[in-house]
């Protein structure tokens, strides 16, 4: 069987290919696209640990091989020690008290959004809501203004975007990448003159140590590679974890009925929602040496993708893993990556996701979706649902 993470048939459906890669094939070469997966939970576990070995530095999708230096995608395609210094500049934003202390501003972007979707009767959520909610809730912590949002999400979404029949980028690609890269230029230079209580200014400012021992600022580059990653890391996953919320709640009526009775069970919720269908489905990494996995060997310098999607869904780790259970109590998980790279916006995604449920059950809690009427992005490590039809 093929591994192949572009194809229409695996991003409407991965599941039963991970199924059979867990059991018969745990590490697979990819001919065609020159690259390696590991599927299994422990594999992909001690990958991420593993960072000597299984090396950031061409970034997470399996296109760069060193075309272009990972750092051109800021921290995602760097490893330690600069990985640490330049991630430390942002890191303290992140906390999950700093985040806690959000909730009310996140809550009123919902609840905005949500009031115009019931006053319109209903619709088609996701780009009414979901995909809404994210982009504003990063953009105001970094400080991209209300008015440059919508042209700034479609750039990440071209950029992401994959042919399902070639496996390229859309040819406007470059051209977005080329756009956000100028508006974020000017926001900076705008932040320089007058600083502003945002992350652009915070990384703007901050010095760190490089590693010949000079403190130095980020130059402008650095500055836009980091902000440009938190947009599109803060943006195109938690839209889709909002989105695969709302999907499988309704394809679990029981579970949601017992949900929006208990709501100490919100939590575990939004958990199993990441474990049963990760919105990153793999991580990119490039190899530092050769290794012997299950009987293959991977050479030094090979691309490898380590398949999160499948981790979430081995039976080695999870008690019946293609079952959707709320209730489930587990101890480990990579939906959120883990090791150096771990997501460093994941108490900001829970958040966000915990506030649009509850803030949907406040609303419309018995609503149906169009399963018939749902589309699903195709892109490139990133799966979910580009529109879900809802009756109200
Ligand atoms: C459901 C939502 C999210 C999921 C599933 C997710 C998933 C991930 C994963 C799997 C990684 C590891 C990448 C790797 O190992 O190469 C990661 C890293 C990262 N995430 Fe998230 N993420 C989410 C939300 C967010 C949010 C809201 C932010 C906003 C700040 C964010 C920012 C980042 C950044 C900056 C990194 C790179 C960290 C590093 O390289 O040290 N993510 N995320």
């Amino acid at each position: 069987m093929n591994y192949d993470p572009y194809s229409r048939q695996l991003q409407e459906d991965p599941f039963p290919t991970y199924r059979y890669f867990l059991e018969e094939e745990p590490v697979t070469y990819n001919e065609q696209m020159d690259f390696y997966a590991i599927f299994r939970f422990d594999d992909v576990w001690n990958a991420t640990l593993d960072w000597k070995t299984y090396s950031s530095r061409l970034g997470p999708t399996l296109e760069n091989r060193g075309q272009m230096p990972g750092t051109i995608m800021s921290i995602i395609g760097m490893d330690p020690p600069l990985h640490v210094r330049v991630r430390t500049l942002v890191s303290k934003g992140f906390t999950p008290r700093r985040i806690a202390a959000l909730e009310k501003e996140i809550r009123g972007i919902a609840q905005h959004y949500l009031d115009a979707f019931v006053g319109e009767g209903g619709g088609e959520i996701q780009n009414a809501f979901s995909n809404k909610l994210p982009m504003d809730v990063i953009s105001a912590l970094l400080g991209i203004p209300k008015e440059m949002r919508e042209e700034f999400r479609e750039g990440v979404d071209k950029m992401l975007q994959r042919d399902p029949e070639t496996g390229l980028p859309p040819a406007d690609a470059g051209a977005a990448v080329v756009r956000n890269g100028q508006r974020m230029i000017e926001l900076l230079e705008a932040r320089r003159r007058q600083p502003q209580e945002d992350l652009i200014t915070v990384l703007a400012q901050s010095e760190f140590e490089d590693l010949d021992g000079t403190r130095r600022r980020l130059s402008d580059g650095e500055v836009c590679s980091f902000v440009n990653l938190l947009a599109a890391a803060g943006y195109e996953t938690t839209m889709k974890l909002i989105g695969n919320c709302i999907v499988y709640l309704w394809k679990h009526p029981d579970q949601r009925r017992e949900l929006w009775c208990d709501p100490s069970l919100l939590d575990g919720a939004i958990e199993e929602v990441l474990r049963y269908d990760a919105p990153s489905q793999f991580q990119g990494r490039v190899m530092e040496r050769d290794v012997e996995l299950h009987g293959v060997v991977i050479p030094k310098d090979a691309r490898v993708a380590l398949v999160t999607g499948s981790a979430g869904r081995d039976p080695r780790e999870y008690e019946q893993p293609d079952r959707f259970d709320i209730h489930r109590k587990a101890d480990r998980q990579l939906y959120f990556g883990y090791g150096q790279h771990v997501c460093i916006g994941k108490s900001l995604a829970r958040l966000e996701a915990k506030i649009a449920l509850q803030e949907i059950a406040a609303r419309f809690p018995d609503y149906e979706v169009d399963e018939a009427g749902c589309t699903r992005t195709y892109q490139a490590h990133v799966r979910g649902y580009a529109t879900i039809p809802l009756s109200i």
